[in-house]
């Protein structure tokens, strides 16, 4: 049984073949739409969220099975003190396969050690994104047709974002692939990712603090937002949460066909003005994630379509 923790859980090759599949979803959806009648989705989620939630809903909607779950750590027996083992203990009994979002690091991975159904990272605190990680992989495949030999740009909270962190991860495996952290002074991305994944691996990198510099050099501007719930003090947050604000003037600065992707939820740092510019691809983005979730529910149910 596998779970997924991590998105280097997958090898290249593995990626390639799950990718393959949700692009094959998009084409057929008919084609799965019962691929997973009678089975369970259970969503566990201890910290909020819209899109991640509901988007693992939509996609075993989508395959005809069924959902159940909680959407916060207070509606859960969390608000009683039971721990994280004792409930998917608990609801490998109830479900065939659970996504598990932890505002701490590593309660996936403490689930995944107890459970008897595959258990799937939804978010773990600041660290890992995995699935957030599988969405972005497949909407740079789909618009920019390839994975490797791309200019990335992530910008913002790079030093709480956990969908940044992830896909760093992910990306650093491709030829060619060339990072630009583009991020205030107190956000920066982790050291350990410096050394343990860019440094380790010889990859290209370097860090700016205005956008506006590296735009044109950009095939990827990666926003994302100041992770507020993260920080030890409101003043810092107040001060750094307005530091990027993406509008028409700077789009004007960018390639033809670079494009804009986001993990959503946007506060302020993609001007409204932006969505109608043919390069925001954040909303695009959405939609492959149900995709490539469908994709995910299939390979960890093993279940094969021909
Ligand atoms: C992200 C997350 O939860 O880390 N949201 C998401 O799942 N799409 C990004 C964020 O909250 O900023």
């Amino acid at each position: 049984m596998r779970h997924l923790m991590s998105p280097l859980d997958f090898s290249v090759e593995e990626l390639d073949q799950l990718l393959d599949l949700a692009g094959d979803i998009e084409r057929h959806p008919e084609k799965y739409a019962h691929t997973c009648d009678g089975k369970k989705l259970a969503t566990l989620f201890y910290e909020p969220s819209t899109r991640t939630r509901l988007s693992f809903e939509a996609a075993m909607m989508n395959l005809g099975g069924n959902i159940f779950g909680f959407s916060s750590a207070a509606s859960s027996s969390a608000a009683k003190g039971e721990s994280v083992s004792d409930t998917i203990r608990m609801v490998s009994c109830y479900a065939d396969i659970c996504a598990m979002r932890h505002p701490k690091e590593g309660a996936p991975m403490v689930a995944s050690a107890v459970s008897s159904i595959p258990v799937i990272n939804a978010g773990d605190g600041g660290h890992q994104h995995p699935t957030q990680t599988l969405t972005d992989l497949l909407t740079i495949r789909s618009l920019k047709g390839r994975l490797d030999h791309l200019v990335i740009g992530l910008c913002g909270d790079l030093k709480f974002g956990r969908t940044v962190h992830s896909l760093v991860r992910a990306l650093a495996r491709y030829a060619g692939v060339t990072f630009i952290f583009i991020s205030p002074e107190e956000l920066k991305v982790p050291g350990y990712i410096k050394e343990d994944v860019l440094e380790a691996g010889q990859i290209p990198y370097k860090e700016v603090e205005r956008i506006e510099d590296v735009m044109p050099e950009l095939d990827i501007l990666y926003m994302t937002r100041v992770q507020r719930e993260r920080f030890f003090n409101e003043e810092d947050y107040i001060r750094l949460k307005d530091f990027y604000i993406l509008n028409n003037k700077k789009m004007r600065l960018a390639k033809e066909d670079m494009i804009v992707m986001h993990p959503l939820p946007r506060v302020n740092e993609i001007a409204v003005e932006v969505d109608n510019d043919p390069r925001a691809a954040y909303f695009r983005q959405v939609q492959y994630g149900v995709y490539v979730r469908m994709a995910l529910i299939l390979t960890l149910l093993e279940v094969h379509v021909c």
